[in-house]
């Protein structure tokens, strides 16, 4: 997924400085900010409520079309590397999104507020905030979940967890 981005971009040089994932995820945030934020508040709520996937594409809700053929003549007009960017970032946000309404939300109304509210994220990884127990270790333990699924949720709260602000 990510070479396919960066084959696609002119952010290969940019990217090799810096770790990836960081820089990926990072790069589209601020991207979303700038060029979407203005009429889109939260880029996750935006793809939750407009869009699903099917056939492993992700598709617009009200047309059906791949959301690829829409964004480029939408508002702030991303170019094919901007697009595949925000494709990526959007159809991980719908799958997460599924993944945390069918196993945890019983529980936990929304997979952002127990970040913020429950862990905390540093170089080693994702920890409870006032328990210090790493995600991974209390998940296998917690909601029902296989490995596969731990990890999953182990990557979506190392993205969204705030992090740690040393004393
Ligand atoms: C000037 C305001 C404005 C800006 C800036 C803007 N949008 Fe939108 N966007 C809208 C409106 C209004 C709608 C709903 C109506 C529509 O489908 O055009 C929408 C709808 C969408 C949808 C749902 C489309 C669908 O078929 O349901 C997506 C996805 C989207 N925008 C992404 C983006 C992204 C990504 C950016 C930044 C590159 C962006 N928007 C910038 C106003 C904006
Ligand atoms: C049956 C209810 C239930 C379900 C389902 C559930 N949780 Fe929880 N979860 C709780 C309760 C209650 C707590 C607080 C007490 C505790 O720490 O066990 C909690 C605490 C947590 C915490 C905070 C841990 C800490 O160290 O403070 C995280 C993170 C968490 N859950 C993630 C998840 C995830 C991810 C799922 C889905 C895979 C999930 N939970 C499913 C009930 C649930």
């Amino acid at each position: 997924m990510l070479t396919t981005i960066l084959r696609a971009s002119g952010l290969v040089v940019f990217l090799s400085l810096v770790p990836a994932s960081e820089a990926f995820s990072f790069d589209v945030h601020q991207f979303f900010e700038t060029k979407c934020g203005r009429c889109h508040q939260h880029s996750g709520d935006l793809a939750r409520q407009n869009l699903f996937i099917d056939g492993g594409v992700l598709r617009s809700r009200e047309s059906g079309d791949d959301i690829r053929l829409f964004l480029p003549d939408h508002h702030g007009h991303p170019d094919p590397a901007e697009t595949a960017a925000l494709y990526e970032t959007f159809i991980w946000q719908v799958r997460s999104g599924a993944m945390f309404k069918t196993k945890c939300a019983i529980c936990h109304v929304r997979a952002s507020d127990l970040a913020r509210q429950s862990l905390v994220r540093d170089d080693d990884g994702v920890r409870g905030r006032y328990t210090g127990v790493d995600l991974g270790e209390f998940l296998v333990h917690h909601g029902r979940i296989d490995d596969d699924n731990v990890n999953f949720f182990v990557q979506l709260f190392r993205r969204l967890a705030p992090k740690q602000i040393p004393f």
